[in-house]
């Protein structure tokens, strides 16, 4: 009678881990569009779901160690052995071609996965290691802007890269706050519906214009802000006033350095209350030109596709 268990094909049960994987590689691809928190996520949620499936399919292999018999030598009963010349050997362990497709099958997923995942990791990642500084600019001694007069910045914030890392920002001297500090109001010159450069309605008074550290300066009377693309227009706080916009102007962090005015990161605002140094501004972390970032409009579009400040 032959034995048929080793004619039985290996089929491996049924597991929930390679859908718990596929959802965590999905997650992982879908967060490095929209944020680093779903990123995260999918990143452990393939890495556990990965392992668990991997020790799944391996617990053959692994649980299956024959155990070897110590070898041993027929020394006095030849005559015995030379009776049963037709003794089968011992079997031999067994690596069967569904195991061997099975760690091949996962190997070349993970390395596909490998090449195809690491390079985009390097291009997202290594940024923030290598232009820590690009989000300050200096635009020089403070005494170059007025109090109470918006003064149009321009500069590169990447010098290396040129032109296309102009930006502009419209400066405006509040005076010292309430608590001595020196106050600014600087609004980021892209528009918050689409992106087009808005421009301050108002004289620019060009005989001023003076350049300093690389950084053009032109003051300006402006009483609002308005722009060409689709009629949006904005109060001199950067509140929406009229047009597609969907929240208020963006805004510059800023510090006083030696005396000098310094940008910092920029952020989204909701809406300003007041003016000046008394303002009062609903502050939300940056966000792409037509998110809303406050009210229930929020709720609705939480997905915000990753995108640079330029
Ligand atoms: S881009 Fe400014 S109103 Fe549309």
């Amino acid at each position: 009678m032959s034995d048929t268990s080793q004619d039985t094909p290996h089929v491996p049960g049924p597991s929930l881990w390679p859908i718990g994987f596929a959802i965590g590689v999905a997650c992982l691809l879908l967060g490095l569009v929209i944020s680093w928190i779903v990123a995260a996520i999918g990143a452990v949620l393939a890495v556990v779901f990965g392992l668990l499936w991997a020790r799944d399919v391996t617990r053959d292999v692994r649980d299956e160690v024959p155990e070897i018999e110590p070898e041993t030598r027929a020394v006095a009963d030849t005559a015995a052995a030379a009776s049963a010349p037709d003794a089968a050997p011992a079997p031999l362990p067994t690596y069967t071609r569904s195991r061997f497709l099975e760690a091949s099958t996962i190997g070349l997923g993970a390395a596909i996965g490998a090449i195809v995942t690491v390079p985009v990791l390097g291009f997202m990642v290594l940024p923030s290691f290598t232009n820590l500084e690009e989000s300050e600019a200096d635009l020089g001694p403070i005494d170059n802007f007025p109090e109470g007069t918006f003064v149009i910045a321009s500069y590169l914030a990447n010098p290396t890269a040129g032109e296309v890392s102009r930006r502009t920002a419209f400066v405006r001297n509040n005076g010292p706050a309430e608590s001595g500090e020196p106050s600014f109001t600087i609004l980021y010159s892209r528009c918050v519906h689409l992106g087009c450069p808005v421009q301050p309605n108002g004289p620019i008074d060009e005989d001023a214009r003076k350049e300093v550290n690389g950084v053009e300066l032109r003051p300006v009377l402006a009483q609002s802000f308005g722009c060409p693309c689709h009629g949006g227009l904005y109060d001199a706080e950067g509140n929406r006033q009229a047009g597609p916009p969907v929240r208020s102007m963006d805004r510059y962090a800023f510090s006083i350095k030696d005396g000098r005015l310094v940008l910092g990161e920029l952020f989204a605002v909701g809406s300003v209350s007041g003016s000046g140094a008394s303002a009062s501004i609903s502050r939300y972390p940056w966000s792409t030109p037509g998110t809303h970032v406050d009210g229930i409009e929020a709720w609705l579009y939480p997905i915000v596709p990753s995108q640079v400040t330029g």
